[in-house]
């Protein structure tokens, strides 16, 4: 495949996500993390920007990821479900990369548990966006499109 200048968006899901579809569907829909994935590459697709996913159960396996993605990618856009809450190595991993974060739920944490009240994640990222259910991951891409294209 020929190598793109396209700036690349890191997509993160964390832990039990890739149960969405069979997991309390009452809470985060029907659809599977393969169709919200299906959403961000149409959306990026639209901005001409391309997007690296990973799925991982584990915070190890998110910071490495993030690792990684620094010089390798222009933006991240993050779930990264219940370590969002209190998973202080994610912030720190969050906190080493330079570009735009995006925190994303398909819920608002905000109106569930109070122990999810608080986001680790939030205050090393540019913005939350939460309880747009499948729209969350899309309204996601349109800040990072918007936050790169003032980055020019
Ligand atoms: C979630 C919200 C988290 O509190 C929860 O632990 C998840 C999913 C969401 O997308 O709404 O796993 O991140």
């Amino acid at each position: 495949m020929a190598k793109t200048n396209a700036r690349k968006i890191l997509v993160l899901s964390g832990p039990n996500l890739n149960l969405l579809g069979q997991r309390q569907p009452e809470i985060y829909g029907t659809d599977s993390l393969e169709d919200h994935m299906r959403r961000v590459d149409d959306a990026a697709k639209q901005f001409g920007l391309e997007t690296q996913k990973v799925s991982a159960q584990s915070a190890a396996e998110l910071v490495t990821a993030i690792h990684s993605a620094r010089g390798s990618c222009d933006a991240i856009i993050i779930n990264p479900g219940a370590l969002t809450h209190f998973a202080w190595s994610l912030h720190d991993a969050l906190a080493s990369f330079s570009g735009p974060i995006i925190e994303v739920h398909l819920s608002n944490p905000a109106t569930r548990e109070t122990w999810r009240h608080e986001s680790v994640v939030a205050p090393v990222a540019s913005g939350t966006i939460a309880g747009f259910g499948a729209d969350s991951y899309v309204f996601a891409v349109h800040a990072v499109a918007a936050l790169l294209a003032k980055k020019k």
